[in-house]
């Protein structure tokens, strides 16, 4: 059965001090737990040494929120994947919508990101979503599509059993309002019904898609509850170590609910 994965996606949050303040408790309350959920925290690139060198020998992962295509050369700026396996990360996101918007990346950089990112034994969460009008012209899954193809175009399916999925509709990142449970469940499901046609029905079974925008403990229980919602990637609350343990729970108490 897949794996209920539940991220915390900091952005351009906490510096060194704020990173020690939010593990050390993190790791606190989580020690000795026997968790069916895996818990990634996804720092920024600065924090990322400290975070490893705290959560070293517990069950919490590491991500980056981004990397660059190239191993190592001149790209002023770039983190590669082999300086975040040095780190020990484990995950890295890619193709967010912020990065998208602000940055410029398409489908076709992402997919080039995702094999480089799997090559150094990197697990992509991978970001979708449609933006506020595209859903309100009923382009959602059109949009969805495109995006999962772009992305996931030319891999394996070997290199599949590495890919994270994260549906998160644009319009309900960051702004308080999240995708309805059936909203969520909806267009998961029809990202994994895609990826069976894309692949096989075993490679669609196996995968992890995570819902992602305006997460929070309140609404997490419902969404995670879904049968294609295998996870969140959390933004705004991730930042709080109460409100992101309380996210783990719901993840955990969903997780063993769809086991049994
Ligand atoms: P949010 O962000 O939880 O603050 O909406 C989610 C994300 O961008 O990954």
């Amino acid at each position: 059965m897949r794996k209920m994965i539940i991220a915390g996606n900091w952005k351009m949050n906490k510096d060194i001090k704020e990173t020690f303040d939010f593990l050390l408790p993190l790791k606190n309350n989580l020690i000795g737990q026997n968790l069916n959920v895996e818990v990634v925290v996804c720092p920024p690139f600065t924090s990322l040494f400290i975070a490893s060198d705290i959560l070293r020998e517990t069950n919490i992962k590491i991500g980056a929120q981004n990397m660059f295509y190239e191993v190592e050369g001149a790209y002023t700026g770039e983190i590669s994947p082999k300086m975040l396996k040095s780190v020990r990360c484990e995950y890295v996101i890619l193709g967010h919508s912020e990065r998208r918007r602000y940055f410029g990346e398409t489908d076709e950089i992402v997919n080039k990101k995702v094999k480089k990112a799997i090559e150094f034994g990197l697990k992509p969460i991978v970001c979708v979503g449609e933006t506020l009008e595209e859903r309100e012209n009923g382009e959602t899954f059109k949009v969805l599509e495109k995006q999962i193809k772009g992305v996931l175009e030319g891999l394996t399916y070997e290199q599949m059993r590495n890919v994270v999925i994260a549906y998160e509709p644009v319009w309900a990142i960051g702004t308080g309002r999240n995708a309805t449970p059936d909203q969520a469940q909806e267009a998961q499901r029809f990202i994994r019904e895609l990826v069976a046609g894309l692949f096989n029905d075993g490679i669609a079974q196996n995968l992890t898609i995570q819902y992602g925008g305006s997460v929070t403990p309140e609404n997490a229980y419902s969404l995670l509850s879904q049968p294609d919602v295998d996870g969140a990637l959390v933004g705004g609350a991730s930042l709080k170590v109460d409100a992101f343990l309380k996210i783990i729970k719901a993840g955990e108490t969903a997780s063993v609910e769809k086991k049994n």
